[in-house]
């Protein structure tokens, strides 16, 4: 089987991981976690696209054959990265936004996302590019990947963090989308609070919906090939 690079500012990663390991317990995953280049969410386009190029270049010098996006923030700008690169990755907004736009019942799509990802609005093109129909409202929570990377989780959580959490979700609690898409893969380490917090809203994450676009079914289980031969006529 093939080797899996991932790549991260930190904790992200983490959360891609566990939905890779989940699809397949022999995926043989190769991880980078660019603590230098952290926070993605605070950079300019042309500072992400730098990092990136060398994320890719790290993870195929270190023997990965096909690399997984695992940070939204770093999918924003795959579509302007060198083409040899960006055919070797595989970016997560679209699967996420697909995701999305299948679930909701009322077409009212919530977006939370890093400061870079808000800044690009690439989850509200590929929301209109699926459906056109579709209202998007996105709302950047820079603070939450703050908190996650200090160590705020669904199954440790203390009740400063979980206050802290509702206070940026505050404005997305008075809206009224049915849909949220958690557009930063730190997110979904806390998907569960955000649940709490957000009764009836429904969460996308892009950890899960990033795992499943770079394993499709059969690399999940492994493939059955089926060789016959003929009996010779007498
Ligand atoms: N986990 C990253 C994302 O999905 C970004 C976190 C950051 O470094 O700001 O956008």
């Amino acid at each position: 089987m093939s080797v899996i690079g991932v790549f991260d500012s930190g904790a992200g990663g983490i959360a891609v991981i566990k939905e890779l390991r989940r699809l397949s317990a022999r995926a043989d995953i190769l991880f980078f976690r660019d603590r230098i280049g952290a926070p993605y969410g605070k950079k300019t386009e042309g500072e992400l696209i730098h990092l990136v190029e060398g994320d890719i270049r790290l993870l195929t010098e270190r023997g990965a054959d096909k690399i997984l996006m695992a940070c939204c923030t770093a999918s924003t700008v795959w579509d302007k990265l060198h083409p040899s690169l960006r055919q070797a990755a595989t970016p997560i907004i679209l699967p996420t936004a697909r995701r999305a736009a299948e679930i909701t019942k009322t077409g009212k799509i919530g977006v939370i996302a890093t400061e870079a990802t808000v800044a690009s609005r690439a989850f509200s093109r590929a929301l209109h590019e699926i459906n056109p129909s579709l209202s998007v409202a996105e709302w950047q929570t820079q603070e939450l990947v703050s908190l996650v990377e200090g160590g705020a989780r669904d199954e440790s959580l203390t009740r400063e963090e979980f206050d802290k959490i509702k206070a940026t979700l505050k404005e997305v609690s008075e809206s009224d989308i049915d849909t949220l898409i958690l557009g930063c893969t730190h997110f979904p380490l806390v998907e569960r609070t955000v649940s709490v917090i957000l009764k009836g809203v429904r969460t996308v994450s892009s950890a899960r919906e990033g795992a499943r676009a770079m394993l499709p079914l059969e690399d999940r289980h492994g493939r059955i090939i089926y060789v016959e031969n003929k009996p010779r006529k007498k």
